[in-house]
């Protein structure tokens, strides 16, 4: 496959020791030049190289290479997200302890994402009643309510806009009929008897999945006169970090152990929150894809200029110039992965996805792995694709299973493998 091959050329010229830091005066900033000015590199950029060419040669040069990193993805990409909002805003709504058959602990809790006229966020967290202290927990969006994702009565309906595409959803707003629906794939009690929280919330409170939607986090901000030019993806991972704001703050919950999930377009968010905030311990976007974990630079799946003329509203308009060109893009998304460095991030596959490019998936760690290394960790253990079904479990992990683009309880099992391993 092309990508692989211009990966590995890639890996094979990169070093990974780390030398001492030299004199060498501090980069510029990211020149953010047009993309017809930008040359075009069909071999993904080197992440522990500046944008002016120096090399990486000590951590603090990562971290001002982060920066530019985290500069090139917002300009060329996602576009920029508002500061946080200065008073957080949380209402416990109720908390019912005898959840799960009396196993585990349902909260929900309202977060608003600015003063009181902003949208708030209806969080859905089920907490293990068996614990000494606090547990660790995964956080991450659903498609459809989290009355998918939990049959238990007590779980609120969401009020906001929803899809026709989820089930009894009924002129655009949800119904009874849909409760428990996803709850296969979620698996949540699998977790609680492993002893984690499972937190989650419709991705719809913070950001309708539609263009122009005059109630969502963007509108709201726009209003107040911040033009940042953001897509859904970035909002939905902002987000993410308003709900980490409030569990932060939860008594059961250890703070320093939270891991952000995701599938599919869930699973950009995921990536793309865990990239630009640090307090996210791990990241594990599933089957992520195009604008996720798959590079901009292949001929394989789902394409910049496809998943920009499907989804006008997931990333800013200066993505859509490199339409035709993605290897003009002075990044590409194993960057994005390496952000998340030295914390575990794992890509989950399954074999009959080919849209979500799992080959490419594993490029992109492949062409990550320099960056934990240079930061004196682990990197991904495997040259090669695993078979299906054995995953590679290393700080920066990688798994690909028998199937179709779903999540499932199978996955869950493997996310938890690989919590305990780097979690515990
Ligand atoms: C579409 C889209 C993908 C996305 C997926 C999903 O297939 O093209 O980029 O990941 O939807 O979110 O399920």
């Amino acid at each position: 496959m092309r990508m692989s091959l211009a990966s590995l050329a890639w890996l094979l010229t990169c070093t990974f020791t780390m030398t001492p830091a030299t004199s060498a005066p501090p980069p510029q900033a990211a020149q953010f030049r047009a993309p017809a000015e930008l040359t075009a590199h069909p071999i993904p950029p080197n992440p522990l190289v500046f944008e002016n060419g120096q090399p990486v040669k000590s951590k603090s040069d990562w971290n001002r290479r982060r920066l530019e990193i985290k500069a090139l993805f917002r300009h060329y990409m996602y576009g920029g997200t508002p500061a946080k909002p200065v008073r957080p805003r949380f209402a416990v709504d109720r908390t019912d302890a005898d959840a799960l058959g009396g196993k585990a602990t349902l909260k929900q809790v309202t977060i608003a994402l600015g003063d009181a006229t902003a949208p708030r966020i209806h969080l859905m967290i089920v907490i293990p009643n068996r614990r000494s202290g606090t547990v660790p927990a995964f956080l991450g969006l659903n498609f459809c309510g989290n009355h998918t994702v939990l049959a238990d009565p007590r779980v609120a309906l969401p009020v906001s806009w929803m899809s026709g595409f989820c089930k009894g959803c009924t002129n655009n707003r949800a119904t009874d009929a849909a409760r428990g629906s996803e709850a296969e794939g979620w698996a949540i009690e699998q977790s609680i008897d492993r002893g984690y929280a499972v937190a989650t919330f419709y991705n719809g409170d913070a950001e309708p999945d539609r263009p122009e939607a005059a109630e969502g986090i963007r509108a709201y901000y726009a209003r107040r006169g911040d033009r940042a030019d953001w897509g859904t993806i970035a909002a939905w991972g902002w987000s993410l970090s308003r709900a980490l704001d409030y569990l932060v703050t939860d008594p059961a919950i250890d703070a320093r152990r939270v891991a952000v999930v995701g599938h599919s377009r869930n699973g950009k968010a995921a990536l793309v929150a865990a990239a630009l905030d640090e307090r996210f311990a791990m990241a594990i976007p599933l089957q992520a894809g195009c604008g996720g974990t798959a590079p901009n630079r292949s001929t394989v799946g789902e394409s910049v200029k496809a998943i920009n003329d499907r989804f006008p509203h997931w990333f800013n308009a200066v993505y859509k110039q490199f339409n035709l060109g993605p290897d003009r893009l002075p990044f590409d998304q194993h960057e994005l992965i390496a952000l998340c460095a030295p914390r575990p991030v794992l890509l989950p596959n399954a074999v009959e996805d080919t849209w979500a490019n799992p080959e490419g998936q594993f490029a992109m760690a492949r062409a990550a792995s320099p960056v934990y290394r240079f930061l004196g960790v682990d990197g991904l253990a495997a040259d090669r694709m695993p078979p299906l079904g054995q995953p590679v479990l290393s700080r920066l992990g990688y798994f690909i299973r028998p199937g179709k683009h779903s999540m499932t309880r199978e996955d869950w099992r493997v996310f938890l493998d690989f919590a305990d391993r780097h979690l515990r």
